[in-house]
């Protein structure tokens, strides 16, 4: 089979991570007979620098035109002081919802070989911990009305958060979904008890589990699900939140498995097109000198091998490369602890590699 992929680096540590994943891709692709085809473009920064927006059209279009999407990171010190929609990261936000890609999933696991790495006392981790963040991506804060008005206290500038039913009973069925694949439990992250997005939220969540009986349902304020990610992680399976609620709660997971250099994450549209990238930013402080942790970028193509091209045997295979060589001993700067061998971006690519054999 032939897939077509759309490469976009990005900014920082992007290109780097990037690189090593292709190698695993195309690697997978000889052991199974797969060919994939890529095509790279420009956002973030980079597009900044060569054609003065962030997301060209050109970019747009040919993700669009593409089966999958694989991205880097973007943004960076450099373009800090541009006014908004001239950021970086609106290269981000205008893919999300140029591509329709409504459902962010972040699982957020703890290697067994990387127990160390993690802040959490041993007796709280347990035997390990498995938790699916699904974030609403197209919606809320993040793309509400936005402004600014005078107000007897001087300038004001305001961010809408809105909700559509439509829009939570989507996410929500993915997440449910999702959760009978996995532990059949599911916690809806709001804050019911003081916005009205959120009520809507929690009544839209609670009709949808109408329809999966089996799923145990809990709903907890976001202040309460902060504290009891550290506090007792284990007790979640799949947490569906909206889109800033999932963007904090998200990277707090992922400190919890030890370094954020780890996880993966996938952004899907109706149907099987997906965007996959890292959960991690783009690092400008140690772009290119080979130190950047390449492993939730390759960990974000075996979700593409799953989720878009449906092929999951490939994508196990890069999961067990990915663990084989953390059970060797390797880590990159990021995950490094005592004993281990400190190994840096293009090292940890080459060794994956080497775990897919032929
Ligand atoms: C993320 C990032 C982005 C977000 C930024 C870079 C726009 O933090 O993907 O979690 O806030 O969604
Ligand atoms: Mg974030």
């Amino acid at each position: 089979m032939q897939y077509k992929i759309a490469v976009v680096p990005g900014d920082g540590i992007g290109p780097d991570v990037v690189e090593e994943t292709i190698k695993v891709l195309d690697k997978v692709g000889e052991k199974f007979g797969h060919v994939f085809e890529y095509t790279k473009y420009l956002a973030g920064g980079a597009a900044l620098n060569q054609m003065g927006e962030p997301l060209p059209q050109e970019t747009l279009e040919g993700c669009k035109n593409s089966d999958a999407v694989l991205l880097g990171a973007v943004g960076g010190p450099k373009w800090d002081d541009l006014p908004g929609e001239k950021r970086p990261e609106q290269a981000l936000l205008g893919l999300r919802k140029g591509l329709g890609l409504f459902a962010n999933l972040r699982p957020a696991i703890l290697f067994e070989a990387l127990k160390e790495a993690c802040p959490l006392k041993s007796e709280i981790i347990g035997d390990g911990l498995d938790i699916c963040v699904v974030r609403e991506l197209t919606g809320g804060i993040y793309f509400g009305e936005k402004g600014f008005k005078e107000t007897e206290y001087g300038k004001a500038a305001y961010d809408v958060k809105i909700y559509s039913e439509g829009e939570v009973k989507r996410i929500a069925k993915i997440a449910f979904d999702m959760a009978m694949k996995r532990g059949k439990k599911i916690t809806s992250v709001d804050k019911a008890n003081i916005l009205e997005s959120s009520r809507l939220w929690r009544r839209v969540v609670q009709e949808v589990a109408i329809d999966y009986p089996e799923v145990e349902l809990s709903h907890m304020y976001v202040d309460n699900a902060a504290m009891q990610l550290i506090r007792d992680p284990n007790q979640f399976d799949v947490i569906v939140t909206g889109n800033m609620f999932g963007d904090i709660l998200s990277d707090e997971a992922s400190m919890i498995t030890g370094s954020i250099g780890m996880l993966p994450s996938a952004s899907l549209a109706e149907g099987n097109f997906g965007l996959y990238e890292p959960v991690h930013g783009s690092a400008p402080d140690i772009a290119g000198q080979n130190k950047a942790n390449p492993m939730a970028t390759i960990l974000s193509a075996a979700m593409m091998l799953k989720y878009t091209f449906n092929l999951s045997e490939e994508s196990d295979v890069i999961e067990m490369a990915v663990k084989s060589v953390l059970n060797q001993g390797y880590r990159t700067g990021d995950i490094m602890s005592p004993n281990m061998k400190l190994v840096g971006t293009k090292e940890m690519g080459q060794l994956i590699l080497k775990e897919i054999k032929n």
